[in-house]
């Protein structure tokens, strides 16, 4: 079984971190990944830190493994959260949406391994000069907001450049895709759309069954003239963003038709005006399964395609 020094860092059986989902990955999905012997994670977003700190405490109540929280860094109450982290005991820290560097320092005197998202290089650099424990290199691949790069080129230009821990993120959705993660120097591999339909997501079952019936051409990103680019799956809500782009609109028109949508396919179910964040990955996804037996399927074919590889 694929076993790697990030195992030992997180104190994990598989290396695999269970991405972060804005109001979506909550102490259902965290525990029972940290259960089936990944990295569970709670997604920060924008949530109140009231809300956090009670799904960190659920989190506790349901597993004794480690987990982690998610930190989105433009979230408004970003340092608020990086501080309750830190009273509550949480063991790992990932963070999205930009720079922690102003944190690191006081994450790690609480014993916190800190676990950035990058989409480049460059930040990559600057994460390990700040001290971090381990990077997640993210292809725009991968379901919600997204950078240019590919998983492909990303995680091999990260290893390169840097001699800490990198995990790759962005399009791994079985076995074939983490052993490629490792063929590109990646020691984990954090999955995010797989886990969608998880029978411990607590996601709609609309948003799942769009996700199990989407193809391999059904995502697409929306709002890059925000600068802030999002990967979604196809629907009434992002052929209204592709009428915005082509009439070049302001940028308030953007946030007008994106305000609420993600909750609204992710509470509601409404899956033609919601958001419905997914990866390119979407398309081979396609049964509800437990965490554990999804984890145990990928890994079992990961070292099964790693044997092949070796035999030919
Ligand atoms: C619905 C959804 C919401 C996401 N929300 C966050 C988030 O709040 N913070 C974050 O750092 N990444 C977020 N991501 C990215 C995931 O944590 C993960 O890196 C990504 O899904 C991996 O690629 P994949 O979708 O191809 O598996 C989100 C992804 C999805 C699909």
């Amino acid at each position: 079984m694929i076993k790697s020094i990030f195992c030992e860092m997180a104190g994990i059986e598989y290396p695999i971190i269970q991405g972060a989902m804005a109001w979506i990955a909550d102490s259902s999905l965290a525990a029972a990944v940290s259960n089936a012997g990944g990295l569970g994670i709670i997604a920060g977003a924008n949530a109140p830190v009231d809300y956090i700190r009670d799904e960190i405490r659920k989190t506790k109540q349901l597993t004794d493994k480690p987990f982690g929280v998610n930190i989105m860094l433009l979230s408004d109450n970003a340092e608020e959260i990086a501080k309750m982290v830190c009273e509550e005991g949480v063991k790992v820290v990932t963070t999205g949406a930009g720079n922690p560097g102003k944190y690191v320092e006081m994450w790690k005197s609480h014993g916190i391994k800190v676990i950035p998202v990058v989409a480049s290089v460059a930040l990559a650099k600057r994460m390990e000069r700040s001290g971090v424990d381990a990077v997640i290199a993210e292809g725009c691949e991968s379901g919600g907001h997204v950078g240019e790069l590919t998983t492909m080129t990303l995680v091999p230009q990260v290893v390169d450049a840097v001699s800490i821990p990198v995990i790759a993120a962005g399009g791994v959705g079985d076995g074939r895709g983490i052993a490629a993660a490792f063929m590109l120097g990646a020691v984990g591999v954090q999955v995010g759309t797989r886990f969608l339909v998880a029978d411990e997501c607590t996601v709609h079952e609309n948003y799942k069954e769009k996700v199990i019936k989407a193809k391999d051409i059904d995502s697409v990103v929306t709002g890059r003239p925000t600068g802030h680019p999002v990967r979604v799956l196809r629907n009434k809500l992002t052929r209204q963003f592709q009428i915005l782009e082509k009439e070049g609109a302001e940028v308030d028109k953007y946030e007008e038709l994106g305000r609420g949508a993600l909750p609204k396919a992710v509470k509601d179910g409404d899956i033609n005006m919601g958001s419905i964040m997914a990866g390119q990955i979407a398309g081979l996804v396609c049964k509800k399964q437990n965490c554990k037996d999804m984890i145990k399927e990928m890994f079992t074919q990961a070292d099964k395609t790693l044997e092949k590889v070796n035999s030919l």
